[in-house]
């Protein structure tokens, strides 16, 4: 494989890799080859490129409604197969969010540490997705053995003409979540005695705050820029490219460490309960 010349071409290069661990080795190359040529004062060009709406994924899994993933309890081995099967999922969708940023918005100028936050985030999402594979490995499983979520990437196409919406919704509200849903996870492991997944996990979560906290940092930088209350409209593109509920319980110590205060997702959830979607 010839290096992409620039950011957005090896953003790209990664989108349209289908096979996981192809994917996950060339974003890691790219991400290297990002801060080398940082850390030697010569940085990579962002330049142009057009990201796929959609990024390639491998034959495997099946992609079903999330209503006909079949349910499993994580009392059992089987469910917490299914459980590290479904992160891994998300992961993998994550390598993709963090590169297609990249990518899609290079019309709007931004400063360079936009640029190595989400270059180290979809590093570390690529990480994520090799420590969850391993896992499944360790247990008898593979990451394509059973069927995963469709329409994870919706909340990237609602929002590829919208940059402070993608990065309200993505950062902000889904991977924040995992900071809320993330603890509970590592009990199940802890309970089962599974120490690679229970480490596994801790790393992800630990990491994870960083990649909401970069997510509010650019939100508010770009609120600075347009002169916009970030509160309210957090709360506006929320409404707008949203279609699910905020719900609590909230992780608010976690949420808090990454720039989230609380009134900006829990006005969300009140007016969110009873919503049909
Ligand atoms: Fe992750
Ligand atoms: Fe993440």
């Amino acid at each position: 494989m010839n290096a992409p010349l620039t950011l957005a071409a090896c953003a790209v290069d990664v989108l349209t890799t289908a096979d996981p661990l192809e994917k996950t080795r060339r974003s890691r190359a790219h991400a290297k080859a990002w801060f080398n040529a940082r850390a030697a004062g010569q940085p990579m060009p962002i330049g142009k490129a057009s990201p796929p709406l959609q990024p390639a994924r491998p034959a495997k899994p099946d992609l079903l409604a999330p209503r006909d993933v079949p349910r499993r309890r994580p009392g059992t081995p089987q469910g917490r197969i299914a459980l590290l099967h479904a992160v891994a999922h998300i992961e993998l969708n994550a390598v993709d969010l963090h590169w297609d940023i990249i990518a899609r918005f290079t019309d709007t100028p931004m400063p360079m540490g936009f640029y190595d936050d989400w270059v180290k985030s979809a590093d570390e999402e690529s990480k994520h997705f090799g420590l969850m594979s391993d896992c499944l490995i360790a247990e008898g499983s593979f990451y394509g053995a059973l069927p995963a979520h469709a329409g994870m990437w919706r909340a990237a196409e609602d929002t590829a003409d919208d940059l402070m919406g993608r990065l309200s919704v993505v950062p902000m509200v889904l991977e924040a979540r995992g900071l809320d849903v993330t603890p509970g996870m590592i009990e199940i492991f802890r309970k089962a005695g599974q120490t690679d997944a229970i480490a596994a996990l801790e790393t992800i979560y630990a990491e994870e705050v960083g990649h909401v906290a970069y997510g509010s940092k650019w939100f508010h930088f770009l609120c600075g820029r347009h002169e916009l209350d970030p509160k309210e409209t957090f709360h506006a593109l929320v409404r707008k490219y949203f279609h699910g509920a905020l719900k609590p319980p909230f992780n608010e110590e976690k949420r808090a460490e990454a720039g989230l205060p609380p009134d900006f997702y829990w006005p969300l959830s009140e007016d969110l309960t009873g919503a049909s979607e």
